[in-house]
């Protein structure tokens, strides 16, 4: 299994660019599913939670070209609905498969996509609100089986979580269902609104995106499109991260700085000065951070639950006490444990933990166990004394695109082995 080996403590410099959001393309990918025609996509990552979609896409008849940041999908060959369990385990959003294959096919059947490292993950919003719509779902055993025996018909869903997954599978759904759909209480992330712009150029008639209340008046059918996906502002929170770990001074270029503005104000609280130039932050950190007083993860545009574990990779050396409050996932501490073994001091009580900052961490042997616990460890690795070998990083490559080569050129001390 690879490793990233990381020699510590060199002063992060240069520029870099930030890939498209893994968390946008993903959802985008599955909507490609709609138009029975051609779609394109530029700016896509190539990770492997993307590789895994592409997989899902070519089982089930479509053609998937994807070079140099540009795929080109044409579903118009679909001919499979069944998802079979080895495609659905490879990654947990493929459940975001079942509205795009409902609303083009009328049925569907796949495994429980499974819970991951960092919580259960269940589906119970997504599911509620589908058989809002007009679908049928029989659970045969872990397998579900769906159809649309009325058609598809637009709903009033209200969700009792701003669900990202749920209001993105209602979405592509509702996008082709007969009438109007409205959420309530949708999630609000830059993500929802890029997979209403691929669906808008789509044919599609979705406003409201970004806001509480979503409105989708279904249309009868769509075409494919050509679209642009937004920069990963959780890549950029945590390249931000890996400079402040080193008292480092970057410029970060091709993201969206107003995605950020709740990760933003945590890193001046830590005595950074950030400086935003259009499409590109300008960052310079101090050679000890302070510790902000408390993070709490809340649904955008609160501090995004993805970016709590490489902060707190970041300020575990910082002067004083944090204290975060995770309350978006269940389990998504699983890094804490590993970066005391770099000498952090960071206690965890259910959703709770409290970080006091240490003077500073050493190298060691690490392993990850979710994706962005992985990044985490690689961000106290760049501000430990010494060597540290971080294990896991298959977790790594599912949401960071070739980082050590990003880092390396940053002025870091970092290797694949
Ligand atoms: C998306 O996951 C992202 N993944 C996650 O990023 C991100 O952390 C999360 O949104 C929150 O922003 C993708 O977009 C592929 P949710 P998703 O549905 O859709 C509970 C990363 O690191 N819930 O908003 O699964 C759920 O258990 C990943 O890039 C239900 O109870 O998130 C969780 O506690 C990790 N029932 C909370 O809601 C449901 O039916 C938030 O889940 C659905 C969700």
């Amino acid at each position: 299994m690879s490793r990233l080996v990381i020699n510590g403590m060199k002063r992060l410099k240069g520029e870099a660019s930030v890939h498209g959001a893994k968390n946008s393309a993903l959802p985008i990918l599955a909507a490609t599913l709609l138009s029975g025609d051609e779609s394109i996509l530029h700016n896509c990552p190539d990770l492997s939670d993307v590789s895994g979609s592409i997989n899902i896409l070519r089982y089930l008849g479509c053609d998937v070209e994807f070079n140099g940041g540009t795929l080109v999908c044409n579903s118009r060959g679909l001919n499979r609905n069944s998802i079979p369990n080895s495609l659905m385990r490879e990654m947990r959003s493929s459940i975001i498969f079942l509205g795009a294959l409902l609303a083009r096919t009328g049925s569907a059947s796949m495994c429980f996509p499974g819970g991951c490292e960092i919580g259960p993950r269940p589906i119970d919003l997504h599911l509620k609100a589908l058989s809002q719509l007009g679908v049928e779902i029989n659970d045969d055993h872990g397998v579900f089986k769906c159809y649309v025996p009325n058609g598809l018909s637009g709903a009033k869903i209200s969700l009792s979580f701003p669900s990202v997954g749920a209001t993105e599978n209602i979405m592509i759904c509702a996008s082709v269902a007969e009438g109007t759909t409205v959420i309530t209480n949708a999630a609000r992330e830059p993500e929802i609104c890029d997979l209403a712009d691929y669906l808008n150029s789509c044919g599609a008639n979705i406003s409201g995106a970004g806001e509480g209340t979503v409105v989708i008046d279904g249309v009868s059918t769509l075409k494919g499109a050509r679209h642009t996906i937004i920069p990963d502002r959780i890549v950029a929170a945590t390249l931000l991260a890996c400079c402040a770990s080193t008292g480092g001074r970057i410029r970060l270029d091709h993201l969206i700085p107003s995605h950020l503005g709740a990760v933003l104000s945590i890193y001046e609280e830590c005595g950074c000065n950030v400086s935003i130039q259009g499409s590109s932050i300008c960052f310079d950190s101090p050679q000890r951070l302070t510790a902000p007083k408390i993070i709490r993860t809340m649904p955008y545009p609160g501090f995004p639950t993805d970016a709590q574990a490489p902060v707190m990779g970041m300020i575990a050396k910082s002067k004083g006490t944090t204290l975060f409050i995770e309350n978006i996932f269940e389990n998504r501490y699983l890094h804490v444990g590993e970066l005391l073994r770099m000498g952090a001091n960071i206690k965890v009580e259910g959703k709770v933990a409290v970080s006091q900052g240490v003077e500073c961490l050493h190298g060691a042997e690490v392993d990850a166990m979710d994706l962005r616990g992985a990044a985490a460890l690689i961000v106290a690795a760049l501000g430990a004394e010494g060597r540290s070998a971080v294990g896991g990083i298959k977790y790594l490559d599912r949401g960071y695109e070739n980082i050590e080569a990003v880092l390396s050129n940053l002025g870091g001390d970092v290797k694949r082995i």
